[in-house]
């Protein structure tokens, strides 16, 4: 990982940088300010921002929620449910400078190493445009049932529902 480059954790001040790359990298899954307002508002140890000097060139978003049910997009949570037994990365982008040097399998291992303290034994995500290969690399497993498929259209034809073992 360069130098250059820093991960913070979020806070809301963040949110309109962090929307703006979401727009930017998600394409038609990007999701608006006040979903990202809400994950860190819940999670604040699970989100987190890339920093070159004063810019902000990336975020990693995660917060505990419940197994085989990966929220919808632009879905306000109102909490976190009682029931959470999983870890879900629920977004990442960071631009393409910034790419490459393994500072998001980094983050990815600092946020989901919190997740194992917490107890949590399971991480999932919903990998989208072909990017379930990159998170396989990352430890990800596809873990998609038919149900799960059906519920997922919204994320496009190809979205992968995956999961990780966790340890403390
Ligand atoms: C996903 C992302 C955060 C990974 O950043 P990174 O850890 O620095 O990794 P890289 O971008 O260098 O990619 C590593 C490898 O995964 C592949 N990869 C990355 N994103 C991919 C995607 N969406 N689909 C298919 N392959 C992907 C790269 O081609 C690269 O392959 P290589 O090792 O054979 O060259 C970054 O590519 C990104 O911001 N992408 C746009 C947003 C996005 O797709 N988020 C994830 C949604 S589930």
């Amino acid at each position: 990982m360069s130098t250059s480059y820093q991960w913070r954790h979020a806070t809301p001040a963040d949110t309109a940088d962090i929307a703006r790359l979401s727009k930017t990298h998600l394409g038609p899954y990007a999701e608006g300010q006040e979903v990202f307002a809400e994950r860190i508002r819940l999670a604040p140890e699970g989100c987190f921002v890339l920093t070159r000097g004063e810019t902000m060139v990336g975020y990693f978003c995660s917060h505990p929620w419940v197994r085989k049910k990966p929220p919808a997009l632009h879905q306000l949570l109102g909490e976190i449910p009682a029931e959470a037994d999983c870890w879900y990365v629920h977004d990442v982008a960071v631009d393409q400078a910034a790419r490459g040097g393994g500072v998001v399998a980094a983050i990815c291992e600092r946020a989901l190493a919190v997740a194992g303290d917490k107890g949590f034994r399971t991480a999932m995500l919903v990998a989208v445009s072909g990017a379930d290969g990159y998170w396989e690399k990352l430890g990800f497993k596809d873990a998609t049932t038919d149900a799960l498929r059906l519920k997922l259209r919204d994320y496009g034809d190809d979205a992968v529902y995956m999961e990780r073992a966790l340890t403390s």
